[in-house]
């Protein structure tokens, strides 16, 4: 089971790293503003108690095969951000909720997120969510949209991130926004990627897969 204070710190480290980076005014506007938004909203959570029901681990098979690829850090940038997570690993409650798909009958197993702020979270919000998406190496996650605004941290792992039609390589450190709505994907090399991400917006409409 996953500590409130484990949790609590990782989500720290998060708001940590976003703050320094929107306070460093080096990102573009729109990542600029996102990050305040997720700031703004990160303050009105009630952080002092959590739902216990959402801190049990889910033993998802995605945290062995981060061990075997040996996940690593990033880098200085992320550094705080990767340690504040990685020994809870095991812990995190995992989950991936898209239907079932014939061309990737095993992506259930090989990716997942984990939410430590959101409506289906230990930190309960309607406004915010925050947590960690994990993809094991060599996978597709395919393209896919969601109506909340998404903003990724990568923490480890280069992959290529296609945005409405762009793909580029991505390295740890990267800040990446997803606007409401756009259709995006990832594909990883023998690298596995590991990234904080935040959602604002309509966030209790899940995400969907975007057949090409
Ligand atoms: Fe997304």
């Amino acid at each position: 089971m996953l500590s409130p204070t484990a949790a609590l710190a990782a989500i720290d480290a998060v708001r940590q790293h976003f703050a320094a980076r929107f306070a460093a005014g080096l990102e573009p506007p729109a990542v600029a503003a996102e990050l305040a938004k997720v700031l703004t909203l990160l303050a009105e959570v009630d952080f002092s108690r959590a739902d216990e029901q959402h801190l049990r681990a889910s033993g998802h098979p995605v945290v062995t095969r981060l061990r075997s690829a040996g996940v690593a850090s990033g880098g200085a940038a992320t550094e705080a951000v990767f340690r504040a997570f990685l020994p809870h690993l095991d812990a995190l409650p995992w989950r991936f909720s898209y239907e079932p798909r014939e061309d990737a009958p095993d992506i259930g197993e090989r990716m997942a997120w984990a939410e430590l702020v959101g409506p289906i979270a230990p930190f309960h919000s309607h406004k915010v969510c925050l947590g960690l998406t994990a993809i094991g190496p060599d996978l597709l996650y395919p393209t896919h949209r969601h109506p909340a605004v998404e903003t990724y941290l990568v923490l480890s792992g280069t992959a290529a991130w296609t945005a409405a039609g762009v793909t580029r390589d991505q390295p740890p450190g990267t800040l990446i926004l997803h606007p409401s709505n756009i259709v995006h994907a990832m594909r990883t090399t023998a690298a596995p990627l590991l990234a904080a991400y935040a959602w604002t917006g309509e966030v209790e409409t899940l995400s969907e897969y975007v057949d090409a």
